[in-house]
Parts: structure tokens; sequence; C-alpha cells
């Protein structure tokens, strides 16, 4: 007879394990656990790692008992040690894809190289448009009528991997950075989690700059 315990370990086997690496909101790791909690995505987060410890995706994370850990850079003596400790904690958690969700540091080659094909990012515009910092900014004070997001694959060019999802996000005529912002947040929020679901489903195959879904 299989009891609850036993369904409770068999339901978390099937669960793609993975790490979510942030440094200050978290809205995307939030909404990455409210899809987990609610069987939109078959995934568990094994542990986020924060750049920052103020961030408040920490909070998040205690909330709903998510193992955490902070790597600051500035404890570290160089970059190179502080990408070995992310290494070893992503490592340790038995994590099979890393999703970069706000995370403010741009990742040596080295790290992206041995996690190739297994590294994600959401930027908040329809790139290539608008890489980097404050691309909401970039795409008001270029005059877009559209932005948007975009969920890619990390390679050695900031913001240049294959393209995994997009979805556009009208710019109107009022807009502030902050209107624009939270209007493409709330599609970043259905959009990572879906992402993720493809991935964790073995859905999605890199071929050359293009990234194929079956
Ligand atoms: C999002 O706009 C994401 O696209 C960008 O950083 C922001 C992070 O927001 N990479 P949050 O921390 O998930 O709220």
């Amino acid at each position: 007879m299989v009891n609850r315990r036993d369904r409770l370990m068999n339901s978390s086997a099937h669960k793609f394990p993975i790490a979510v690496l942030v440094s200050g909101n978290g809205s995307n790791l939030q909404a990455i656990i409210g899809a987990i909690e609610s069987g939109r995505l078959d995934a568990e987060i094994r542990v986020a790692i924060s750049s920052s410890s103020s961030a408040y995706a920490l909070e998040r994370c205690k909330k709903h008992g998510i193992n955490s850990a902070v790597h600051d850079q500035k404890a570290y003596a160089s970059k190179e040690e502080f990408e070995t400790a992310i290494v070893q904690t992503i490592i340790e958690s038995g994590a099979k894809l890393i999703c970069l969700a706000g995370f403010m540091k741009v990742l040596s080659d080295a790290f992206v190289n041995k996690f190739s094909g297994f590294i994600m990012n959401i930027h908040p515009s329809l790139l290539p448009s608008f890489k980097g910092l404050h691309a909401q900014r970039q795409a008001l004070e270029y005059g877009a009528k559209v932005s948007g997001c975009t969920i890619h694959f990390v390679n050695e060019n900031l913001d240049g991997g294959p393209i995994i999802l997009q979805v556009p996000v009208p710019i109107l005529p009022d807009d502030t950075e902050e209107t624009l912002s939270s209007r493409i947040l709330r599609e970043e929020h259905k959009l990572y989690p879906a992402a993720i679901q493809l991935f964790a489903r073995g859905k999605l195959k890199i071929e050359g700059r293009k990234v194929l879904i079956s």
C-alpha cells in the first residue's frame, strides 16, 4: 500500500531540480515558486543563490521554505573565487538547470561554458534590441512602439544567447519607465515558468542560434 509519505516522496522524485540566481526583489523567483506550488511547473528549487544579503528574494525563500545561499562578490578575493563558490553550491544542490532571475552579475566565459545549454536568463526587452541595463528606459528613449521580454540561453555574449521564448508588450504614449517595467514584468512572470517547464520536459533543442521547441 502506498502511504501519503511515499506519495509525497514520489511526487518530488520527478520534479526537475533547478537553481535560481537572484540579486534583488525576486518577483520572477516568486512567479516560479507560485507556478511550482500551484502545480503548473514540475520543478523544484533546490537552491536560490543571491549575490546580495539584503535581497528581498531571500525573504521570499524563507516564507516558502526554500533553501538559499548568499554569495556576495565582495566577500571573495577574486571573481574566480566568487564563481567557484557559486558553482560548488549549484553542484551540491543537484540542480540540472540554472535560472538567472534578476542576477546582477555578469558571469565569466569560464562559468558560462561550464554550464553551456543549462543556463537561462530573462531580459526585459525583445532581444537583440536593448541589451544590458535599463532595457525599458532604453526602449522608451529610443521611441520604440513595442518592447517585451525574452528568455534565452546564456552564452559568452551579454544578453546574446539563443532565444527560447519572447512576448511583445506595446509601449503606450504616456508610459514611464515604471509603468512599462511593470507591464513587462507581468509577462515575465508567465514566461519564465513556461520556459522552465519546456526545458524540464526535454522539449528544447539548441541548433546554432535557434532553439527548437518540440
Ligand atoms: C526583471 O525585469 C528581469 O527581466 C531582469 O531583472 C528584473 C528582475 O526583477 N533581468 P525581479 O528581481 O525578478 O523582480
